[in-house]
This record gives C-alpha cells, sequence and structure tokens, in this order.
C-alpha cells in the first residue's frame, strides 16, 4: 500500500520528462514567414559551389557573376540572392570578431553586399553550425552564435546557409533553433537555409526554425555534373511534399542545369522538376558562359511561374508507367494545376494523361498550355495525349480558362539608397527604389511598414506595371556621422490582407563635416 505515492510520482516525473523532451524536439510551432514574410515564394539566385567549390573563389569572380546574371536577363526571371559559399574565406580575430579576407575580398565583405545590392541583388553569405567548416579553412559558429549573426547582419547579408559539418556531439535542432535566435537578436531580416543534408530530419520541425532545409546530400562535386545523383536527390525530395509551403521549403540542392556533360532535354527535365517541387531556384552553373539555350531554360517565366505560384504547394508523382512519371498535385493560385511528364526512358514515349491521373473528373473540359513550347490547346475532355522526348518533358498547365497568367515575379532595380549630405544646415535628400513585375499578373500596392527613423519617410507611387518608393530624407536636427535605416515594405494580396512577398533594402545617409566624409567600415 505505501508503494502507491512512490508509483504516483514516477509516473508524474516520466509524463514530465516525456512532455520536457518533446518541446526539445518539437519547439512551439512559429512559422518563419509569419514573423518576416520572408521567402514566401521559393529563393531564386545563384551559389557557386557546384561549379567552383571553395577554391577559385573571390570578389572578383563573384563580381563577375553577379554582372553576368544582370546582362543575362536571369535578374529580370526572379534570381536575386548570390554570394560566396565556402568561399566566404573569413576568420576570427584575436577577440573572436568574423574579419574580412581582404586579399580574397578587398572590398571586404561589407563592400561586396553593397555591390550586389545596388544591382538590385540579395546578399546571400554562409557559415557552419558546427566548430569549423566543411574544408575546417573556416571557424564554424559554435559557441559565437550571437557574435557571428550579428556579423552577418553587418555584412547585410539577406540569406545565410548554415552548413553541418564538425558537429560531433551537438543536437541538430538545438543547434539550428539557437542560431535562429541569434539570427532574430541581431535584428535583420534574413532568409535562414539550413544545410544538415536531410540529417535530424528537418522537414518535421525546421517550418518554425528556418525557411528552406536540405533534403539529401550535395546534388555533385564541384565542377562535376551527376545526372544519376540529382535523380536520386528529386527521388527522395518528391516524399517530402508535405511538408513545403509558404516561408518553409524543401531544398533538394543548387541546381545543375547548365553545367558541362548535361544535354539540353536533361537541363529542362531538371529545370522542370524542381519548378515543380517549389524548390528553391539557386543556379549553380557558370553565369558567364551560358548557351543561349540554358539562357532560355533558366528564364522560362512560364516555368518559373509554376515554381513562385503564391500558394506554394509541391508537386509529387501521381502516376509511374514504367520510366514515365507523371507529376501533379499543384494547384496555381488562378485555380489551375501543373502537370510535369517525364520520360526518363531511352525512346520517346506517348503517354495519355487522364484527367483523373491528376485529380480532376473527367468531364471537365481544359485547356492545355505547353510551358516550353509556350502554346496553348484544347479544350479537352477526358484527357490528352503527349509525346515526350528521352529524358525530356512535357511541362503542362491546365485550367478551365484561357489565358493564363503568370503570378508576379519582382524585379527590382537596388536594394541600396546611398545619400550624402555636408552637414551645413538642414537639407532634404530624396533617393528611389523601383519595383516590377515581370508575372502577368499585377503587383498589389506595397505597405511600408512603420517603425521608420524620424529622419526618413517613404512613400510609394504606382505607374503601370511598376511601382517607386521614394525615399526622403531630411537632415534637420542630425549630427556629423552615419546613419542607417532598414525599410521593410509588403505587398498585401487585397483580399486576405496576407503579405504575398516582403521587401526590405537599406537606406545609408552620410553626414559629412565639410568638404569630404571618411570611408565607411
Ligand atoms: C557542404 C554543403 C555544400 C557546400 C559545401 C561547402 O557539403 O552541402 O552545399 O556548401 O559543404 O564546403
Amino acid at each position: 500500500m505505501r508503494k502507491w505515492p512512490l508509483v504516483v510520482l514516477g509516473i508524474v516525473i516520466a509524463v514530465l520528462i516525456v512532455a520536457h523532451l518533446s518541446r526539445a524536439q518539437n519547439p512551439a510551432p512559429r512559422v518563419h514567414a509569419a514573423d518576416d514574410a520572408l521567402a514566401l515564394t521559393p529563393p531564386m539566385g545563384w551559389y557557386p559551389w557546384n561549379e567552383f567549390g571553395q577554391e577559385p573563389q573571390n570578389e572578383k569572380l563573384i563580381k563577375e557573376i553577379v554582372d553576368a546574371l544582370v546582362s543575362s536577363g536571369l535578374k529580370e526571371a526572379g534570381y536575386a540572392y548570390i554570394g560566396p559559399d565556402e568561399g566566404i574565406c573569413f576568420s576570427r580575430d584575436a577577440r573572436g570578431k568574423l574579419t574580412s579576407n581582404l586579399e580574397r575580398y578587398p572590398s571586404g565583405l561589407r563592400g561586396l553586399g553593397d555591390y550586389i545590392h545596388r544591382r538590385g541583388l540579395k546578399y546571400a553569405l554562409y557559415t557552419d553550425a558546427g566548430t569549423r567548416t566543411c574544408s575546417k579553412a573556416m571557424p564554424g559558429a559554435k559557441d559565437h552564435e550571437f557574435e557571428d549573426m550579428e556579423a552577418f547582419a553587418q555584412w547585410r547579408a539577406d540569406y545565410l546557409k548554415v552548413d553541418w559539418c564538425n558537429t560531433e556531439g551537438q543536437d541538430v535542432v538545438e543547434s539550428y533553433t539557437k542560431l535562429r535566435d541569434a539570427l532574430h537578436a541581431a535584428g535583420r531580416p534574413i532568409v535562414y537555409s539550413l544545410c544538415s543534408w536531410g540529417e535530424g530530419e528537418p522537414w518535421k520541425w525546421a517550418a518554425s526554425v528556418g525557411n528552406l532545409w536540405r533534403t539529401t546530400g550535395d546534388i555533385c562535386s564541384p565542377g562535376r555534373a551527376d545526372w544519376g545523383n540529382a535523380m536520386k536527390v528529386a527521388a527522395a525530395n518528391e516524399k517530402l511534399y508535405e511538408a513545403a509551403g509558404p516561408g518553409h521549403w524543401n531544398d533538394p540542392d543548387m541546381m545543375i542545369a547548365g553545367m558541362d556533360g548535361l544535354s539540353e532535354a536533361q537541363n529542362r527535365s531538371f529545370f522542370s522538376l524542381w519548378c515543380m517541387m517549389a524548390a528553391p531556384l539557386m543556379a549553380g552553373n557558370d553565369l558567364r558562359k551560358m548557351t543561349t539555350a540554358t539562357v532560355q531554360i533558366l528564364t522560362n517565366l512560364e516555368a518559373i511561374g509554376i515554381n513562385q505560384d503564391p500558394l506554394g504547394i509541391q508537386g509529387r508523382i501521381v502516376r509511374r508507367d514504367g520510366k514515365v512519371e507523371i507529376w501533379a498535385g499543384k494547384r496555381l493560385f488562378d485555380g489551375s494545376q501543373a502537370v510535369l511528364v517525364f520520360n526518363q526512358g531511352a525512346g520517346p514515349a506517348q503517354v495519355q494523361v487522364a484527367w483523373q491521373d491528376i485529380g480532376l473528373a473527367e468531364s471537365e473540359a481544359l485547356y492545355v498550355r505547353d510551358l516550353w513550347t509556350h502554346q496553348t490547346a484544347g479544350p479537352h475532355r477526358g484527357g490528352i495525349s503527349v509525346t515526350v522526348a528521352p529524358k525530356d518533358v512535357a511541362l503542362l498547365r491546365v485550367s478551365k480558362t484561357n489565358p493564363f497568367p503568370v503570378p508576379a515575379i519582382v524585379i527590382v532595380d537596388s536594394y541600396l539608397v546611398s545619400l550624402r549630405a555636408a552637414g551645413r544646415g538642414a537639407q532634404k535628400l530624396t533617393g528611389a527604389v523601383t519595383v516590377k513585375t515581370n508575372g502577368s499578373d499585377e503587383l498589389p500596392l506595397w505597405k511600408v511598414r512603420p517603425a521608420l527613423p524620424p529622419w526618413l519617410s517613404v512613400a510609394v507611387t504606382r505607374n503601370g506595371k511598376s511601382q517607386t518608393l521614394t525615399n526622403t530624407v531630411s537632415t534637420a536636427g542630425l549630427k556629423k556621422g552615419f546613419y542607417h535605416a532598414l525599410v521593410r515594405a509588403d505587398n498585401i494580396e487585397p483580399v486576405s490582407g496576407r503579405p504575398m512577398s516582403a521587401l526590405y533594402y537599406d537606406v545609408d545617409l552620410e553626414i559629412t563635416g565639410g568638404a569630404r566624409g571618411r570611408a565607411r567600415d
């Protein structure tokens, strides 16, 4: 009898332990996107690892790729995030602070960011959650989480990939959660990209921690596109479709499309798969030497519209016939559906796609848009028949109505407004940021969030498909020195009031003592 209180106490303790453990593994659900409205559509950009690895990277290379991204038309198609991967080459100084390698990056990591921002692109940086980065050449963020995230914020990063090398003994959920808290403490809205290669099954918990998470190991070794491995990566990522959504994406790694060794059909297939999976579109090829066909593939706005669809649904395989896969399950914002027919076989395939295969009623009369030939057919009842060349795809959009809208694809002329005044007397200065869409769907008006510093005001005006954010600075009452503000604007969907995308840009103001100002950090 006297044992009962002990048994009850034991049960209570066990329940408390289980509750504690399950809390540790499932941090309170708090979707990142709800706070900062970042990555509401899959991030698009360029990252150097697949083509260059670590060694050849330096400021000159990254700037050349930035220029190629702009001149090739990739920027106009929505590619925005760019920066060094492990080639970032920082070190830690005697006081524990991360410092730029000025031999590799003579402008410093902040200067490289300014270059990228001035061209209307966003700055992507890299670190590791362990004690060292993968090559062991650089310090990881372990035990320096808060000061390192502060450094990334000061370098004006907009995106941070955090690798998982040299993390022996670390808990994956705790480590990435601590870094999230450190990023929040640093106060800059930064897209947070978890790179544990699927370790710890991030698709189960990372939606409340970061914006995207790698689901598999590396897609290739630097400089060597590996088609077979890419298909394994796609197969593993496909299964996780339920985890993806606005602000939290499965990441099957950077793209190999456009790298040496792949045919045009393989590039088209690869790109279509990544679009269908709502995967981040981080190009991994050398943008300075692309064929016309590669540029056309990477900038196909109708395919990108599938990837950037605001509903953020990840498509999946709904039928397999030998070497042919039919992908569907990707409803789009206008009520249409994306469908991918992928022929992995060695010969051409004649494929019947029934409306029932893709979850639609046989009696529906539907228009079919081929997103690679840009032709519309129909309306068809029951289904359609398509012929697909070997290793090639048909990427289709089916809809009750015609024409087919492409969602807003946001292009910005600059993410940095730099203003300078000599400090005698009050002055008014202005600098504009222009935003436009390359989609057929118009952008709702941007709404600037409050909490601007008293010296800055921002007005938004619309002119057709572009909008201008005019930043007016008043120097009255300001002393000599540097001032900085981060302007946040939301693109508000008129019906739900929910942000469709968020825009962040920096306003720098320098007030000099007279003729010449000091150099910035
Ligand atoms: C890991 C990542 C790669 C790349 C390298 C850098 O392997 O998965 O994407 O960042 O580290 O060393």
